[in-house]
């Protein structure tokens, strides 16, 4: 563990949206740890245990960072995560993500992880799961920040696939808070997972499922009805269904929306172009995140940063997004409320 703790960034002297920003108390509740492994640490991971990527340098791989799709992601993103091994090396990882959470205010973090993409190389469950937990344990203890761990079964693989996690997942039932759906979307619907969801949610997980970042409404639809799930990861596409939208705002459901993922898998042409205004004024329970910080080129502020001056957002639209990002986590009622209250006193010191 490193003995230097990083300073949160003080914002006091400026009054620009990026300060006011950075003084924002945050979630995040969209992270994939995979998706944190910064080319640095990859590469210092892949010489650790004598693993040969397929780049030369860190700028090589740095310059393959070019999506065209979400598949031409994952490609390179499942490659990447080949350099961890060992359970020192996800202890690593989520320590770095962690400091850099702290200097961007997170407060509280809910973190996804693909085991099927550890384990199908023959990493053990157990070296995976340690590893992230002991270093959210160490975080909670020497920066504050709180966390949840969730669980992601990967929609390119067979439901036997996810069973079979699902039955690794039970001996770790008191760190894992939940189960997540993610990786190719397209041809792969909700539905394929009905069992494993069904018996993950019997066991007292809690479920959210990616839907409509590259599949359409109809996925989000089914993540709902099928999974049962209390969060729907992305969402976008939920816009094309009127009904839908309807009842997303009824229902309160919170969509983890991912603004630089969505410029990077062009799922958006442009980030002038995202619809997190259009939902916000639609009513919807959006949250801000940061998908994959160390592929899509930046954390949870530069997101935050992105959408407010691309779509200018207001102090009070921000405020919003930070709320959100605490009442849609599952912390209990009353840290919800004593972080909330932090944010609304930032509005009060922060002209
Ligand atoms: N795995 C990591 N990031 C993802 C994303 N944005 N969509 C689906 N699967 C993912
Ligand atoms: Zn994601």
């Amino acid at each position: 563990m490193s003995d230097v703790l990083p300073v949160p960034v003080s914002s006091r002297e400026s009054g620009d949206s990026a300060a006011f920003i950075a003084a924002l108390p945050k979630a995040e509740l969209h992270l994939h740890i995979e998706g944190t492994l910064e080319p640095e640490l990859m590469f210092a991971l892949a010489e650790r245990n004598g693993i040969r990527l397929p780049y030369s340098s860190v700028e090589e791989l740095r310059s393959a960072y070019r999506f065209s799709n979400l598949q031409d992601f994952l490609d390179i993103y499942y490659a990447g995560a080949g350099a961890l091994v060992e359970m020192q090396d996800f202890y690593d990882l989520t320590w770095a993500y962690l400091q850099r959470a702290f200097t961007q205010n997170v407060r509280h973090v809910e973190i996804f992880f693909d085991p099927q993409t550890h384990t199908g190389r023959g990493v053990e469950f157990a070296t995976v799961v340690d590893g992230i937990n002991r270093a959210l344990v160490d975080a909670e203890a020497r920066l504050g920040i709180n966390s949840r761990l969730i669980l992601c079964f990967l929609r390119h693989l067979d439901e036997a696939d996810a069973l079979e996690t699902l039955d690794a997942a039970m001996a770790y039932r008191d760190r894992i808070a939940g189960v997540g759906l993610d990786s190719s979307e397209r041809g792969n619907p909700p539905g394929k997972f009905r069992e494993v969801f069904r018996r993950a949610r019997a066991a007292g997980f809690v479920a959210v499922a990616h839907a409509g970042e590259e599949g359409p409404a109809e996925y989000v639809r089914e993540a709902l009805d099928v999974l049962e799930v209390v969060r729907i990861d992305h969402g976008n596409n939920a816009l094309d269904d009127a009904g839908l939208v309807a009842e997303l705002v009824r229902r309160r459901i919170p969509l983890t929306v991912c603004p630089l993922s969505n410029v990077k898998l062009r799922v958006v042409d442009d980030i002038r172009d995202h619809p997190l205004k259009r939902m916000l004024n639609l009513g919807l329970f959006v949250t801000v995140n940061s998908d994959d910080p160390a592929y899509f080129g930046g954390y949870v502020n530069e997101n935050y940063i992105a959408v407010a001056e691309a779509l200018g957002l207001s102090r009070e639209d921000l405020r919003q997004l930070a709320r959100n990002s605490f009442e849609a986590s599952w912390l209990d009622a009353e840290a919800k409320s004593a972080l909330i209250a932090e944010v609304d006193a930032v509005m009060q010191t922060e002209r």
